[in-house]
């Protein structure tokens, strides 16, 4: 077997991809009003954020929260230049996001057969024939297609995952036509060395870095480390959540997202573009604390920035 050879880095532009309306809410019990989620959304479009995950079409009994998602879309006031994809399992959610107005979407399957038997009901067998048809109504449609690898480092019922199989998925998923892979450590067990180990198998395996994405739960507090491995390994697109909010209902121990203000701190601290204002970032981070009853307890949500030219705090709102 040969070596994985080393990516070349791209251009210093990164993107944030927010999924607080989706990974966010989608494991919070107490019901948010569909005016809030707007509102919401909008202060995340304020803050200079251009992809953010909408919401699911998925059964309303699976994931309750995100049961209004055939209204939310419908009357979502779209912003230019913003894309909103929203998650879609099977055909009926193709259906439902169809007529509700969207034009983005990403479809979702793992690495184990034990997660997704329990998420969507399906073998990733399974779940991969199902986004077939999905995915080419969508591409007849000339929507933006994502295909999210779930439980990408390890399973919470498996166990370890062979990055292999990641691989493996992840290429099916780009046979099937979507514009991007996006490899999710659902219950938050990668480190450093494992992302990039992944990111270089994966453009040795044909994924072009300008394809891939990843999604990072900080439950042992290593999200920002794996981002910074991932990006010296040339990756340039992350997802977050405002707030740190976010985890699967179906993975058991799965805590927040990598909050999108300790990304935005960082990326700004080391000086690579990325078009998201801290300040909007906390406005917004505040605001869905609020709305969920319970203190911001992200990190640069309780400490605020630091400008570096002036020495200065910002951002404490
Ligand atoms: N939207 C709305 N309703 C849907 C649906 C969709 N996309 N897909 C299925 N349903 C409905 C069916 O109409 C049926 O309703 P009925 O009981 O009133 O007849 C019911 O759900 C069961 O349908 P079935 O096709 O047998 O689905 P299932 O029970 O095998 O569940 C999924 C499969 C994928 C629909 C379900 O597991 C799911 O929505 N999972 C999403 C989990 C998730 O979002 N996790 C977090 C993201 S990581
Ligand atoms: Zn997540």
């Amino acid at each position: 077997m040969t070596e994985p050879t080393s990516p070349a880095v791209p251009a210093d532009r990164v993107r944030i991809y927010e999924v607080g309306p989706r990974d966010g809410l989608q494991n919070e019990a107490r019901p948010i009003p569909l005016a809030t989620k707007l509102r919401y959304l909008e202060l995340l479009a304020d803050a200079g954020l251009r992809e953010i995950e909408a919401t699911s079409f998925v059964a309303p009994g699976a994931i309750p929260q995100l049961a209004d998602a055939d209204e939310l879309m419908a009357s979502l006031p779209r912003r230019a230049g913003v894309r909103y994809p929203v998650l879609v399992p099977n055909g009926r959610g193709m259906a439902r996001a169809e007529a509700a107005g969207a034009d983005a979407i990403a479809v979702f399957t793992a690495v184990s057969d034990a997660f997704t038997t329990r998420n969507i009901r399906m073998t990733v067998a399974e779940s991969l024939a199902a986004f077939g048809p999905v995915l080419a109504r969508a591409g007849e449609l000339g929507w933006w297609r994502r295909g999210y690898v779930s439980t990408a480092f390890g399973c919470p019922y498996s166990g370890a995952v062979d990055p292999a199989t990641v691989i493996d998925v992840a290429r099916r998923l780009l046979d099937l036509g979507v514009e991007e892979v996006c490899f999710g450590d659902t219950i938050g067990v990668g480190v450093p060395p494992q992302v990039r180990d992944l990111t270089v198998r994966a453009v040795d395996a044909g994924i072009p870095l300008e394809r891939m994405a990843f999604h990072f739960h900080d439950t042992r507090g290593t999200a920002l480390a794996n981002v910074a491995a991932a990006m010296s390994a040339g990756v340039r697109c992350f997802d977050a959540s405002t707030g740190g909010t976010g985890g699967c209902p179906y993975a058991p121990g799965a805590a927040g997202n990598l909050a999108t203000e300790d990304l935005v701190y960082l990326l700004d601290a080391i000086g690579l573009d990325h078009g998201v204002s801290l300040e909007g970032v906390l406005e917004a981070a505040r605001f869905i604390a609020g709305a969920l009853g319970r203190p911001l307890a992200t990190k640069v949500g309780q400490a605020g920035g630091w400008d570096r030219r002036t020495g200065q705090p910002t951002g404490r709102g």
